[in-house]
């Protein structure tokens, strides 16, 4: 029996096909200006990866930002059900998420059967996001990839102070004139992320095991960042971007054993 997740996300979409529990195909597809759209398509390629067709979903379940404007899904559920969901799937020992997306950054604690005991969100600004480093990888005028992956090298990261992201390009900018290398920039800025997240993460307390989601944590400057800042090993699952869809496709199959017993 098939069911599908779909997150629309503020910059990327994603499909994801459970059969009987298990997944079996997923999409990433970029969310761009028409959500709907994007969900349409994201949804197709999922589908024709696992071979099936549109008849065949018995039940669809959105979640993500976007939620509310996914035309097929017979339930939208929030992301940190989802989150939560999906990465206690892949690792049922995880009691810590941390989902870092393009725009918002959560925390969810979840006890040892899954369930959500708390959570900390911060969707008010850029700053700790995917969203801000995209920013700054432009102020620093390197590519997206080179800030993401040679930065973690540098030895000493260059300190970052402001909070917000408008402040900290200027601070960029300030540092590249002063002639700091952009590494050390690059470092400082995968380390205010960090910082960032550590705060959410002490605000529902921290506990064993992490697992980290969303396109942030395919950063591995960051992962390792937040690794040393909370004394613990971060773990990233092999695809961390899907696992909001993957959990909306658990809620889904959850539904539809329950609606055939
Ligand atoms: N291959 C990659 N390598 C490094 N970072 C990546 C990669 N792909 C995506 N990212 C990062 O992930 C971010 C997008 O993450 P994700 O797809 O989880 O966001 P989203 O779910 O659309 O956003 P939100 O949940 O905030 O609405 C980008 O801003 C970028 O920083
Ligand atoms: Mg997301």
């Amino acid at each position: 029996m098939l069911v599908v997740g779909i997150d629309v996300g503020s910059l990327t979409v994603e499909a994801v096909v459970v059969r009987d529990g298990e997944m079996v195909a997923y999409s990433i597809l970029p969310t761009g200006a028409d959500s709907r759209q994007s969900a349409e398509k994201a949804l197709g390629l999922a589908l024709e990866r696992a071979g099936c067709g549109r008849d065949e979903v018995s039940c669809a379940v959105a979640t993500g930002y976007g939620r509310i404007n996914v035309p097929f899904a017979d339930l939208q559920v929030t992301e940190i059900t989802c989150h939560g969901r999906g990465a206690f799937h892949l690792n049922p020992d995880t009691r810590t998420v941390i989902d870092i997306g393009g725009q918002d950054s959560k925390v969810i604690r979840l006890d040892d059967t899954g369930a959500v005991v708390d959570f900390a969100m911060n969707d008010k600004c850029a700053a700790g996001t995917g969203r801000f480093l995209e920013v700054m990888a432009r102020a620093l005028e390197v590519d997206f990839g080179e800030l993401s992956t040679p930065a973690g090298g540098a030895e000493t990261p260059a300190s970052i102070s402001s909070l917000c992201t408008v402040f900290a390009e200027s601070e960029v900018v300030s540092l590249i004139s002063q002639g700091i290398p952009r590494d050390r920039i690059a470092r400082g800025l995968l380390e205010s992320v960090a910082e960032r997240t550590v705060g959410m993460v002490s605000r529902v307390g921290l506990q064993p095991k992490v697992t980290m989601t969303g396109g942030v944590a395919k950063i591995t400057g960051v992962v390792r960042a937040l690794s040393v800042r909370l004394g613990v090993p971060v773990r990233v699952p092999d695809e961390p971007q899907i696992v909001g869809a993957l959990g909306a496709a658990l809620v889904a199959w959850s539904r539809f054993l329950r609606r055939s017993q």
